[in-house]
C-alpha cells in the first residue's frame, strides 16, 4: 500500500474508480492533450479505461513499473503525477504530470511535482530523474525549470508529433542536487530524516 503524501495543498494518493469523473474533466480537453504524442481528447469511456489502467499503477515493484498518483485539493483531483522506474541499475526514474487547466497558475502542479520528486529522491533511493517535453511546451519546460532541472539537452527534430519532426528538451535533476537545493524546500513540507531505498536500488 502506498503512504499517501500531504503537501501544503495537495494529497498525492493512488488513483481509483472514483476518480474518473474529475480525470474525464481534463482527458476530455483538446488544451490538455495539445503537447502529448498519442493522446487526443477522450471520451469517457476511454477516460474510465485510462483511469482503470492508473488504478494498476500503484507502486514501483519492479523496472518499467509505473507509479501513478492522484493530486487531490479540496476533494477533487487536479491532476496526476507519474513516476516511471526505467533503469534499477541507473536508479532512474522518468516524471510526467497531467493537470486540469482549471487549477493552473497557482504553482498546484509544481508542488505536487516536487513532492514526487521528493519521494523519489529521498524514499525510493532514485540516482536521477528525468522528465521529457515537446520544445513547444512551455508550462512544461517552466515547469520543469522552476524545480531545478536541468535542460541537459534539445533533441533536434527527434520525433514525428502528429505528423512533422518536433525537437524534444530533456531536463534532469541528481540525487544530489536534490538535496542540495537552495532554500531547501522538500515536496512534504517537512524535511523528513532521507532512508534507504525501500527497493535496494
Ligand atoms: C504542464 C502543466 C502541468 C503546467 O501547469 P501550470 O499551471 O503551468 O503549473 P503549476 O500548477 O505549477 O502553476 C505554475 C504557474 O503558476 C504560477 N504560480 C502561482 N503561484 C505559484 C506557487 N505558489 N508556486 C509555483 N508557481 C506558482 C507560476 O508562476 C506559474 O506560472 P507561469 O508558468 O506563467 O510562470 C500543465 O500545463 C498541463 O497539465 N499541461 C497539459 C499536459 C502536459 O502537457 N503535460 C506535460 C507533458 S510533457
Amino acid at each position: 500500500m502506498f503512504t499517501p503524501i500531504r503537501t501544503r495543498r495537495l494529497t498525492l494518493r493512488p488513483v481509483t474508480m472514483d476518480d474518473l469523473d474529475d480525470v474525464y474533466a481534463y482527458q476530455r480537453r483538446p488544451d490538455v492533450c495539445r503537447w502529448m504524442l498519442g493522446n487526443e481528447p477522450r471520451s469517457r469511456e476511454q477516460s474510465r479505461e485510462s483511469v482503470a489502467a492508473m488504478t494498476n499503477e500503484d507502486a514501483l515493484r519492479a523496472e518499467g513499473d509505473v507509479l501513478t498518483l492522484a493530486a487531490e485539493a479540496n476533494g477533487r483531483v487536479t491532476g496526476t503525477v507519474e513516476l516511471v522506474w526505467r533503469s534499477q541499475a541507473d536508479r532512474t526514474a522518468e516524471i510526467g504530470y497531467v493537470f486540469n487547466p482549471e487549477f493552473s497558475g497557482r504553482g498546484l502542479a509544481t508542488e505536487a511535482v516536487a513532492a514526487l520528486l521528493g519521494w523519489g529522491f529521498e524514499e525510493f533511493g532514485l540516482h536521477r530523474v528525468y522528465g521529457r517535453c515537446h520544445a513547444g511546451n512551455e508550462a512544461s519546460a517552466r515547469l520543469m525549470t522552476r524545480l531545478g532541472m536541468r535542460c541537459e539537452a534539445r533533441h533536434v527534430e527527434s520525433y514525428l508529433f502528429r505528423g512533422e519532426w518536433a525537437d524534444q528538451l530533456v531536463f534532469a535533476m541528481l540525487a544530489r542536487e536534490w538535496l542540495s537545493r537552495p532554500g531547501q524546500t522538500r515536496g512534504r513540507g517537512t524535511v523528513a530524516p532521507a532512508r534507504k531505498s525501500v527497493r535496494g536500488v
